[in-house]
C-alpha cells in the first residue's frame, strides 16, 4: 500500500481527498498546523473510511519540523500539497501574510521531496492563476494574465517554483487548477468548516440560511455578466478530491507526458452569484436574506473551465450537479448546527 503525505489534510479539500485516497487503496498521513482548520475533521474521515489518519501538527514554514516528518516516514511514495491560505479578499488586504505562508511552506516541502527523493508531487493550484481571462472557458494553454490578488500570485509563483524544481530533480509532478470547490461529502461526516467568518460564497450562503449570519452581501451586481454578478465554475469537492487520486495514479503508472502536467478541475459550467443563490433557495426551500453591496477587490469578472484535458487524459468525470452541490452544503450546515446545539445543551446541563 503506497503511503501518501497530504499537507493541509485537515482542510476542506484535503480531508475529502484523504477519504478518496483511502477508498482507492492508499495509506495516508496528514500534516496540518490547524491554523485554518480543525483536527476533528479526521474523526469524520475515520467515520467514513474506518481508518484513523495520523496528523502531524506542524507548521510547514518551519523547515526542521517539516524535515522530521520525512525522517520518520522514509516510505512516503507521493505528496499532495494543499496547505496554503486561500481567501482572495484577505490576500488583497494582507499580501505579505500570503507570500510568506504559501511560498515558504511550498519551498520547504519541495526541499524535503528532493532530499528524500519523493517521486510524485501533486500541487494544489487554482483558476486564479488565469487572472481576468479575455476568453472563457479557459484551457490549460490559456495565457496567464496578471493575477488579481496576492493569493493568485502565490499560485502563479507556486506553479513556477514546482516547474523549475522538477526540471532540476527527478520528481514527477502534476499541477491541478481548481475552480470553485463547494459542497460536502454525501456521508455528511465531513465538509467545510470555515475558521472565522466565511470568505467564500457557499458557506456564506449556508451560514446566513441557518441564522449564524444575519445577512449575506453579494459583492457587486454591476459586472458585465448576464445578471451583473460574478460568474464562477462551481465544482463539487468530491469531484475535485477524486481527481487527485486519478492524478497520483497517472504519475505512478508513468502515463504522464511531461514532468509537470497541468489540468483544469472545473465543471465546465459558469454560474453567477445570483444563480447560485437561486439554486440554493430552491434546494433549501427558503428565501435567502442578502443585500447587494460593492464589488470585492481582487474578484475576477467571470471564469469557467474547459475541462476536456482532465476528462480525456485523467479519465476524470465530474458527477455532481449544482443542485447536489447546494444540497450537500446545506445538509452539512444543518449537521454542524445540530452538533453545536447538542454541545451547548450538554454544557448547559453540566454547569
Ligand atoms: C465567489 C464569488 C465573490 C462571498 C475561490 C477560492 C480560491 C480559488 C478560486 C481554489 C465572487 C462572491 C463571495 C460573499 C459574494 N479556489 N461572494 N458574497 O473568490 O472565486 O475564490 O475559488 O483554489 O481559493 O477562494 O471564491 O467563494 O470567495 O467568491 O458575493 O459573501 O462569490 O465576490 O464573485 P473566489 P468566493
Amino acid at each position: 500500500m503506497k503511503k501518501i503525505l497530504v499537507t493541509g489534510g485537515c482542510g476542506y479539500i484535503g480531508s475529502h481527498t484523504i477519504v478518496d485516497l483511502i477508498q482507492n487503496g492508499f495509506e495516508v498521513i496528514s500534516v496540518d498546523n490547524n491554523s485554518r482548520s480543525k483536527a476533528t475533521i479526521l474523526e469524520g474521515v475515520e467515520k467514513t473510511t474506518g481508518v484513523k489518519v495520523k496528523n502531524y501538527t506542524v507548521d510547514l514554514c518551519i523547515f526542521d519540523d517539516t524535515h522530521a516528518i520525512f525522517q520518520e516516514n522514509p516510505d512516503i511514495a507521493g505528496i499532495i500539497h494543499f496547505a496554503a491560505y486561500k481567501a482572495v479578499g484577505e490576500s488583497v488586504e494582507n499580501p505579505l501574510l500570503y507570500f510568506e505562508n504559501n511560498l515558504n511552506s511550498l519551498i520547504n516541502i519541495l526541499k524535503c521531496a528532493s532530499e528524500f527523493s519523493i517521486p510524485h508531487f501533486v500541487f494544489s493550484s487554482s483558476c486564479t492563476v488565469y487572472g481576468n481571462p479575455t476568453e472563457i472557458p479557459v484551457t490549460e494553454t490559456t495565457v496567464l494574465k496578471e493575477a488579481e490578488s496576492a493569493y493568485g500570485y502565490t499560485k502563479q509563483m507556486g506553479e513556477q517554483i514546482v516547474q523549475q524544481t522538477v526540471i532540476a530533480t527527478n520528481i514527477q509532478s502534476v499541477l491541478l487548477r481548481y475552480f470553485n470547490p463547494v459542497g460536502a461529502h454525501p456521508s455528511n461526516n465531513i465538509g467545510e468548516i470555515p475558521v472565522g467568518p466565511p470568505a467564500n460564497l457557499v458557506p456564506a450562503i449556508t451560514q446566513t440560511a441557518i441564522g449564524k449570519l444575519p445577512q449575506m452581501t453579494v459583492h457587486g451586481n454591476d459586472y458585465p455578466t448576464k445578471d451583473g454578478s460574478c460568474v464562477r465554475d462551481y465544482i463539487h469537492v468530491c469531484d475535485i478530491a477524486h481527481a487527485h487520486t486519478l492524478a497520483l495514479n497517472y504519475l505512478i503508472e508513468k502515463r504522464n507526458s511531461s514532468n509537470c502536467d497541468i489540468f483544469n478541475l472545473g465543471s465546465g459550467n459558469g454560474h453567477s452569484v445570483l444563480e447560485v443563490i437561486r439554486t440554493f433557495e430552491k434546494v433549501a426551500e427558503r428565501k435567502l436574506n442578502y443585500t447587494i453591496g460593492p464589488r470585492r477587490p481582487g474578484d475576477v469578472v467571470a471564469i469557467f473551465a474547459n475541462n476536456e484535458k482532465a476528462r480525456t487524459v485523467l479519465g476524470w468525470a465530474p458527477k455532481y450537479s449544482l443542485e447536489e452541490m447546494m444540497q450537500t452544503a446545506w445538509n452539512w450546515e444543518l449537521k454542524l448546527n445540530r452538533d453545536e446545539n447538542l454541545f451547548a445543551t450538554k454544557n448547559a446541563t453540566l454547569n
